[in-house]
This record gives C-alpha cells, structure tokens and sequence, in this order.
C-alpha cells in the first residue's frame, strides 16, 4: 500500500527537532525551543524554504504525531529510555563526544551503547526514506546520526545525502580509538558530498578513509568503489545575520540592554559568557583567569563585573555533572573570597533565555569571552558581533573554535596559557575604542557576508554538483 503522508523534495535529519517536547510539573505539555548551535542554524534556515525536518523530541516513550511548526513540517522520531540512555547519552555524548573534542575528558566505549546507536540510526533513516519524495535532497546533520546517510542510500537509492558535521572531526590518531570506526566512516561515505566546518576537519576525515579504510584519495575526494565517489569540504556554518541585527535594533531589546547594564549597578566594565554547560567551553579557564585578575588587584567589582550564563546541558551524563558541581563551587568560592555586598564577583545563571534576552545581553557587554578548549564553530561569538550594531564591545576568541578561523581580528587567545588569556582580557578592555571600533567592524563585515543563508545555499549547491562517478585514473 503507498503511504498517505506527505512526501518533501527537501528533508532534514537531525538528532534533535528544532523544539522540545517538555512535561510541565501541572501535566501540561509545552514546546520549548531545543538548545545548541545546530538548531539555531538549521531553524533559519528551514523557516526560509518548504521542507521536513526529522528529529527526536526530546523525551522518551511514544513520539508525537508529525506537525507543523513555523511553516517547517516536523517528523518526530521516538527513542526509549533506553535509547535515550545508550545512544544519546552513551554513545553520542559519552563515547563520540569526547573522541572529536580532544578527548577533553575520557571516552567510554561500550557495545551496548554501539548497538543502541545502530538501532537508532536504522530508525532515522527509515523515517527519512518515508517522507522524502522522489529525487528528494536528504541533509543528515551532525556526529549523533553518522549512519543514516549509507543507511538512506540502502533504502533510497534516488535521493541525493548530504551530511554536515557541526562539530570538529578528530584527527586519525583520536578517531582510531574508536572500536567503530571503519562502520562509522562506511556510513558516512553513503553520503554524496560531506561538509565540515574547518578545512582540517575535512582533511581529517579524508585521511582517516585512506589510513583505516585503505580507500583511494585524491585532494578532498574519497572513492567510495569504482562507481562512486565522495567529495568532503569545508563550508563554515552561520547565524542569521540580518535576522538576528533587526532584533538587536529593537527599542524594548535596546532598553533591556541598558537596564541589564543599571541593575549589575552600571559597571565600567561588563564581562559576558553565554556557553551550554559544556567542558568543551572553557569555563573554568575563564573564572580561572578572572580571578587571578582580580586577586591581583588588576580588575576589581563593583567596576568590572563578570555574568556567566550557562544552559543546562546533558545533565545526566557523568562528566557534565562533575562540570557543574565543578564550576558552581568555583562562582561561590570566587563571590566568597573577592564579591562585596550588593557587587558579586560573578553573576551565575544556570538557565536558557528567550532570544530577545539574548540579544539584549550581547549588547550589554563590553567584553566577550569566548574560550573553548576545541569548538566546531562557536555560534556565540558570531551572534555577539551581530549584535554589535553600534560597534561597541570586544570579542576575546579561542584559537580552538571554528569561529576563529573567520574572526581573525578579535582578541585572541588560547585558553590553556591562563597568562595569555588575562593579557587578551586585559587587551580587550584597554585597546582604545576607536581601534576596537575598526576590529568590529572588520568582524561585522566578515558574518553579514557569510552569514546562515549563504552557508546552506553553498551547502546545497555543493550537494547538487557532488560528483556522481569517478573519472577513471583520478585515484593515487
Ligand atoms: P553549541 O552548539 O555547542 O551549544 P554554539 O555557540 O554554536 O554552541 O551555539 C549555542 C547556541 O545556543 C547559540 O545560538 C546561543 O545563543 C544559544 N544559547 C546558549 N546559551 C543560551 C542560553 N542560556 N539561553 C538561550 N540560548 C542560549
Ligand atoms: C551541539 C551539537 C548539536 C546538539 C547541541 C545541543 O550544537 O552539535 O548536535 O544538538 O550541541 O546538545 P544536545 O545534546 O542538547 O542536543
């Protein structure tokens, strides 16, 4: 029998839908806006053209009918408990996480987890193959669903697959740890055309097929046989400039800007984080620089003040609960030690806020720090120079994200040389404000040129013009 469900010419799978589904303490359910740079990317991206987009939901048990939502049409895709222990939690957060950032913290491989992970990626690709329509372009995002593009050419031998990675791909000597790595580049290599966000992380990718596949590659092509080959390249992901500038300009997101700034007592000196409670972030480099500042008398409260705000992340995964105990100790030792009454050293929030907050935050700030220790991109940094209409404020940038590759003219730092990373803090604060003035400018211009419209029109441009067979002879 042929389905009665709509079918799309383009179709997004990520592991998360652009909301989630929230249980409230009264029984009600909510949709609360998911968190992370995948979607606030992808979400812009999707308002702006007809298409589904499938994902989880964010609970476990039964998923919700399909709907529409912001005139994008949503495929949820339901996990179990146990799935959302093994392949979200486990394999996706404990397992890959930790391989492509560095291993910051230890991997933890476990069978179990790998087998959830198979199961769930046969679940996104079959919904996939449901609801794409003939000839469909299929745009698989990120680390959690690395097998659904093989997966999706099993069972949709017309569709066109993308993928994109939003996060660093590790180099061999990280990715060969995994006890899974040949699968997971099978998988990948479903695909016909792969991005990444830098052009190492492209690079990676295509040794890690030659080294542990034995496949033949030539530049940034893999031959996937004789009949097929794969193309991976780097196009930076973006925010939505435009979008994002007309809400900064808002007059109630401009007066929340100053009232933010009047009620930390209108600081001469406002210091800004805005990070998912995540160890890839660099938080504790941070608070570990800003305190040696103020212990050395170099910056004090109540003229410098310092607002961390962290979005409660992956909660139940071990190494973000040490985090958290970790960094919430850190803020009250630090108040303790060197905040006055009424002047806290740092101001912690451990909450997510509506855009418009946001915004208005962005603009309150003097200076931004931006510190991870290894970053695919790094939406924050982008967003907080959108923001910065008035060409006001200054971006202190890690060395380690994506974002820095474009953003070469903030303060940069490497968040590992505490020394280094007080000096760029200082720099930033102390640099006239005409010269910081010209650098955000600079900056400006760089995002409203490659902003998010132009990143998924590259994208899907490359996915149409994805070689389909090789010629002969091109492989070394
Ligand atoms: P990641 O995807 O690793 O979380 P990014 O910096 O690329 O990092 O993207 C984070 C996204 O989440 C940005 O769009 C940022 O504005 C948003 N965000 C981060 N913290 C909060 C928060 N507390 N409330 C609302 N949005 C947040
Ligand atoms: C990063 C990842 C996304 C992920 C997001 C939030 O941006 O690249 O794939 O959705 O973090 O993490 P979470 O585990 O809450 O989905």
């Amino acid at each position: 029998m042929p389905s009665a469900r709509p079918t799309f010419d383009l179709v997004v799978a990520a592991n998360r839908l652009p909301v989630d589904k929230v249980v409230t303490e009264t029984g009600e359910t909510e949709w609360r806006r998911s968190p992370g740079g995948l979607v606030t990317a992808m979400e812009s991206v999707m308002r702006a053209q007809p298409g589904a987009w499938v994902g989880w939901a964010g609970d476990a048990g039964d998923a919700p009918e399909p709907f529409e939502e912001d005139g994008i049409h949503l495929e949820p895709v339901p996990l179990s408990a146990a799935e959302v222990r093994d392949f979200y939690e486990g394999f996706s957060n404990d397992t890959l996480w930790p391989i492509y950032h560095d291993v910051i913290v230890p991997a933890r491989f476990h069978r179990d987890w790998w087998a959830s992970y198979q199961t769930v990626n046969r679940r996104f690709a079959e919904a996939v193959a449901e609801v794409a329509a003939p000839g469909a372009t299929v745009w698989v995002q990120d680390y959690q669903l690395q097998l659904v593009p093989a997966l999706v050419r099993e069972l949709r031998p017309d569709v066109r697959i993308g993928w994109f990675d939003h996060i660093p791909f590790p180099p061999v000597e990280l990715f060969a740890q995994l006890p899974w790595r040949a699968q997971l580049l099978e998988g990948l290599l479903g695909a016909d055309f792969l991005g990444f966000q830098r052009q190492a992380d492209a690079r990676n990718f295509v040794r890690a097929c030659r080294q542990l596949l034995g496949a033949a590659t030539k530049g940034d092509r893999v031959a996937v046989d004789h009949e097929r080959q794969v193309r991976a390249a780097a196009i930076p992901i973006s925010v939505d400039f435009r979008g994002l500038e007309a809400l900064a300009k808002r007059p109630d997101v401009r007066a929340r800007a100053k009232e933010i700034r009047a009620s930390l007592g209108d600081p001469k000196v406002l210091m800004l984080g805005v990070d998912r409670l995540d160890y890839t972030k660099g938080i504790r480099h941070r608070l570990k620089a800003y305190e040696e500042l103020l212990l050395e008398g170099r910056i004090s409260p109540p003229d410098v003040t310092f607002v961390q705000v962290a979005t409660p992340s992956r909660e139940r995964v071990e190494a973000y609960r040490l985090l958290r105990t970790e960094i919430e100790q850190t803020v009250g030792r630090i108040n303790g030690d060197l905040g006055h009454i009424g002047a806290p050293a740092v101001h912690y929030l451990h909450h997510s806020y509506p855009r418009e907050e946001m915004a208005a935050l962005f603009q309150a700030a003097d200076v931004m720090l931006v510190t991870p220790l290894r970053d695919g991109m790094n939406l924050v940094a982008k967003e907080y120079v959108t923001c910065r209409y008035d060409l006001g404020g200054a971006l202190v940038l890690s060395e380690f994200t994506g974002a820095w590759h474009e953003l070469h003219q903030s303060f940069a730092c490497n968040p590992h040389d505490i020394e280094g990373l007080k000096q760029a803090i200082l720099r930033a604060m102390n640099t006239p404000a005409k010269d910081k003035q010209r650098i955000m400018r600079a900056l400006r211009r760089r995002v409203s040129d490659n902003d998010v419209q132009r990143w998924a029109s590259r994208y899907l441009a490359a996915l149409a013009a994805a070689p389909e067979r090789p010629a002969p002879d091109r492989y070394a």
